[in-house]
């Protein structure tokens, strides 16, 4: 049990009755809800017995007033940041965490090259998904801790800004998240929505465009409990007055052929100098003109501003002002493993979670918080959904500079390819399924 300091006043509610409430599928009061919340942060409600009321809203859900009201307490733990003094409008985005999700990176730049401002409050990876702030990292000089005044000033002059959010940005949720992530309350559609939307309000953005990601490599597997997250933070969202869209796009397979820091960082400026996989081409732009037309830009060519270099200038102006050398050259790992596929066929499809994993395993992930990454480490991949192979071509390489990791990430990644006969014609990948306004 840990030690709870003791009650500062007569608190007004009992912990254990707040977790029957939950547990016998009863609905909390705003009191309740309110207090809970508070009193978590202040460690008055203990770690064990949030992690046994996280478990109770795991199992038996909560109702859409009670989802509005936690995000309202979350938001209430903390600061507020006001963007109202800037000259531009503000519009963000926000992904529920894929595989090779390297969006952030392309995208920002190109949206701000509108004159546009993106304050981009990101996160580091933890388990198999990808975190933006270790990508960036990968820069060498590059730094994710700004100062408010740092960032305002960003935001105003280059327009984007990727950074690691404050400490006094909804603490509720940094808590809590940390606990759901040890306690398996991770996959709980009111606590996600509730974590995502109290960070997004508390942030103070105009507009929001969410990406949210369904199949094998997503929190949300299946694309009717994808939907329904969707539609719970467009209107936890709407709700507060944040003009909120959602994309709901596909994470069956990785995207791009990269996933891992430093590798994904590349494949972004590939996209920035106008080329790239086109499905991460596809999800930049579409996310891009929902971003462009909640800020009041009027159909936007952003293909064009791909192609033509303006999106790549953005990129290093945001890339300097945060201290990253953008000329210099991305880590290379020291090691190197091919993958060979034992058959001849098409792809028709690649398993996220097998990539994510092995990525992960290679060093690209932690496996506890606070842990270092390596900046090289990752799958590139090289044959993916469509491609045709015969046997003994490279299907992947592992990269890592510890190659005793190679042994586990094979493991994970073995068993991600399936194929069907050579000349089999594979259906187009749909990235963008539906948009949730
Ligand atoms: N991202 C978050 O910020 N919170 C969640 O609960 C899940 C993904």
């Amino acid at each position: 049990m840990t030690d709870a300091p003791a009650p500062s006043a007569v608190e007004p509610f009992d912990a254990v009755d707040v977790i029957r409430t939950k547990r016998d599928r009863g609905v909390l009061s705003p009191e309740q809800i309110d207090w809970v919340i508070d009193a978590y942060t202040r460690g008055v409600v203990a770690e064990e017995q949030m992690s046994a009321l996280a478990m109770a809203v795991f199992l038996n859900g909560m109702e859409r007033e009670e989802i509005a009201r936690w995000t309202r307490a979350m938001i209430a733990s903390g600061e507020r940041m006001d963007f109202g003094s800037l000259s531009k409008p503000t519009t963000d985005k926000h992904s529920t965490g894929g595989v090779g999700d390297k969006i952030t990176l392309p995208l920002a730049p190109l949206v701000a090259s509108y004159g546009v401002a993106v304050p981009q409050l990101s996160g580091r990876g933890l388990g198999h998904t990808g975190g933006t702030l270790d990508k960036l990292e990968a820069i060498p000089g590059w730094r994710a801790n700004l100062s408010n005044e740092e960032m305002m000033r960003q935001l105003e002059e280059v327009g984007a800004v990727i950074c690691a959010a404050g400490s006094g940005l909804a603490p509720a949720d940094k808590k809590l998240y940390a606990l759901r992530d040890v306690t398996g309350t991770v996959e709980a559609i009111p606590l996600i929505a509730s974590s995502i939307m109290s960070k997004k309000i508390a942030e103070g953005t105009a507009s929001l465009i969410l990406d949210v990601k369904t199949g094998a490599g997503a929190f949300m597997r299946e694309e009717s409990d994808a939907r329904e997250l969707a539609r719970t933070m467009v209107d936890l969202g709407t709700d507060a007055g944040v003009h909120t869209v959602a994309l709901l796009t596909d994470m069956s397979a990785p995207l791009g052929r990269t996933a891992g820091n430093g590798l994904e960082v590349r494949e972004s400026l590939e996209v920035l100098a106008g080329g790239g996989p086109a499905d991460v081409v596809e999800l930049t732009c579409a996310l891009a003109r929902e971003m462009l037309e909640a800020a009041g830009v009027e159909d936007p060519d952003v293909e064009a501003a791909l192609a033509d270099g303006r999106a790549m200038d953005s990129w290093r102006a945001m890339i300097a002002a945060q201290g990253g050398d953008v000329d210099a050259p991305l880590p290379e790992a020291k090691h190197v493993e091919e993958l060979r596929a034992e058959q001849d066929g098409v792809v028709t499809g690649l398993d996220a979670m097998g990539v994510g994993v092995a990525a992960w395993r290679l060093g690209a992930g932690r496996s506890r918080p606070g842990e270092a990454v390596q900046a090289a480490a990752g799958v590139e991949i090289v044959a993916h959904v469509g491609d045709e192979v015969r046997s003994g071509d490279v299907l992947a390489r592992l990269h890592t500079d510890t190659p005793e990791r190679i042994g586990r990430a094979q493991e994970a990644i073995d068993g991600s390819w399936s194929y069907a006969a050579p000349g089999t014609a594979v259906p187009e990948r749909q990235i963008v399924k539906d948009r949730i306004a």
